[in-house]
């Protein structure tokens, strides 16, 4: 508790905090809330922030509260069109856009048994940790719901690294002490599917090449050990998943990393969120996953943006080149 907001936890959710601010952001930036975001887990939900949707940079000045480095967009190799139009450190995650990627597809089938949201995978699939593929990997990431979609569709859905990895049996926790998986950039043609089609991947560039990351990762300010992982689309399934084991979608290593992340998906690890415009959620992604979820692009239209915070990867990534700037790669 500080004089610039509440903090109560997040239903349903055995990590997370719900901070409700007492000044709008244009009179009080709340400087406590990265203390709030370690104290919590490495995820924070601020409603009430509709304010943004007139002045975007007030999610840049926002997200500048959690590290030196708030990414430019239009430096990131990423297609300008995602970007905000005056505010570039906005990535815009949307069906509103010509050329924009749609949502993911629905589970099948769409709910569990029990009428519930499908989490665990490989019910769910999706589940990530933003940029991985880069090394170092950023810090934490903010999304604001400007337009959101309506209840019961377009969830961003959380599972938390500590919790799953505290909870790993015995052997498990032994078995990724000093593992490391390998993780490839999304539409690089390395997927799991791609390699279970048989296909060859295309000849890729130095700074695009797939990135190590310790699948056992300590929290640079927490000191706290969290799984860190991804699954189909952010692995690399040609000379991966894990680096060391049988590569392959079908080897030691797949066996492995589907064991890892149905445990990392377990309900009790989870919190889904249903979004109301005006909603900031902060997560951190040196210490959980996170996946969207399915909305009726058809019929609707969404518009959420994101910033990207780095800066404080930890001592693992001390003094590294970006490996995704050309002519900057480290091997
Ligand atoms: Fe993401």
């Amino acid at each position: 508790m500080t004089a610039s907001f509440n903090v109560t936890g997040l239903p349903g959710a055995a990590f997370g905090a719900t901070v409700r601010l007492a000044k709008p952001l244009h009179q009080e930036m709340p400087q406590d809330l990265p203390q709030a975001l370690a104290d919590a887990g490495g995820l924070l939900l601020i409603p009430g922030l509709g304010e943004i949707s007139q002045d975007p940079k007030l999610l840049v000045t926002l997200s500048y509260l959690f590290g030196p480095e708030v990414e430019d967009y239009r430096t990131l190799l990423t297609r300008v069109t995602m970007a905000h139009e005056t505010v570039p450190e906005i990535f815009m995650v949307t069906n509103m856009v010509p050329g924009a990627r749609p949502p993911p597809r629905r589970p099948n089938p769409p709910l569990t048994a029990d009428g519930e949201l499908p989490v665990q995978y490989p019910h769910r699939s999706g589940w990530h940790t933003d940029q991985s593929y880069r090394r170092p990997p950023p810090d934490i990431s903010l999304f604001y719901a400007a337009t959101p979609v309506a209840k019961g569709s377009g969830q961003t859905i959380f599972a938390s690294g500590h919790l799953a990895y505290d909870a790993l049996p015995a052997d498990l926790k032994a078995r990724v002490e000093t593992l490391e998986g390998l993780h490839a950039q999304p539409g690089s043609g390395r997927s799991r599917g791609d390699a279970e089609a048989g296909k060859t991947p295309p000849p890729i560039l130095p700074h695009q090449r797939s990135q190590k990351q310790p699948v056992a990762r300590t929290h640079p300010v927490t000191g706290r050990k969290a799984l860190y992982l991804c699954e189909s689309g952010q692995m690399d399934w040609f000379d991966g998943p894990f680096v060391g084991l049988e590569p392959g979608p079908y080897g030691e290593g797949a066996k492995l990393l589907d064991a890892l992340m149905t445990h990392y998906t377990k309900p009790e690890f989870i919190y889904a969120h249903e979004w109301t415009q005006g909603d900031v959620l902060v997560w951190d992604n040196r210490c959980l996953v996170h996946a969207a979820t399915w909305y009726d692009a058809e019929k609707e239209q969404r518009m959420m943006w994101r910033t990207t915070v780095r800066g404080n990867p930890g001592a693992l990534y001390a003094g590294e080149k970006r490996s995704w700037i050309p002519g900057r790669a480290c091997g």
